[in-house]
């Protein structure tokens, strides 16, 4: 067990896979924390839909297009988060305030899954790179209306954690007091 800040740390995106499969209970805790995400009202407009096996492959294959995300072809497991309807309230308070709520309900389930898969010594890519048509040929109804993200899940290859490239604080944060 490591402390959040150590864990912000040990999260990274993995694309080097080992090719053992990932226990169920685990990606089903994943989903846990995700559920537990803040949204606005409590919409919580998000389903996820978990892919392992031999459908694992047909998920890769939907985010490679153009050559991209080669690496996913060995991610033993996808969470497929798709964007559910708004409650009234969230969609109306958004219009209201000309604001997109969804999706921004969406990033904070999928730092809570992602987060959580490295608390369980998982390791993800969060893939914004995939083909929404052909991932909703092949989930069907499960897809929801929108498809906003896909995460591939598994052990890692390696050990190593790599020093993260941000901007620096100085351009980031500012206090106006
Ligand atoms: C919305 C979103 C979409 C992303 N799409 C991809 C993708 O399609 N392929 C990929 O390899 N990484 C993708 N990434 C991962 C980013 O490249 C990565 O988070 C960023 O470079 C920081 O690196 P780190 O996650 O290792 O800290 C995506 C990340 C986000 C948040």
């Amino acid at each position: 067990m490591v402390n959040f800040f150590e864990l912000i740390e040990k999260r990274e995106s993995c694309r080097d896979y080992d090719t053992r499969p990932v226990e169920k209970e685990l990606l089903i805790r994943m989903v846990e924390a995700a559920r537990l995400a803040p949204s606005a009202c409590n919409s919580q407009p998000w389903r996820f839909t978990v892919v392992t096996g031999e459908k694992a492959g047909e998920v890769a294959a939907c985010t490679q297009e153009m050559g991209m995300n080669k690496f996913t072809s060995d991610a033993p497991a996808f969470i497929v988060i798709s964007e559910e309807r708004a409650r009234l309230s969230a969609s109306i308070a958004g219009k209201v305030k000309d604001q997109q709520y969804a999706p921004i309900d969406i990033g904070l389930a999928t730092a809570h899954l992602c987060l959580a898969a490295t608390e369980l010594g998982l390791s993800t890519c969060i893939l914004g790179w995939f083909s929404e048509e052909k991932l909703k040929k092949l989930l069907g109804k499960t897809a929801g209306n929108r498809i906003r993200l896909v995460i591939s899940v598994g052990y890692a290859g390696t050990d190593s954690i790599r020093p993260k490239k941000r901007k620096a604080s100085e351009e980031i944060l500012c206090f106006f007091e």
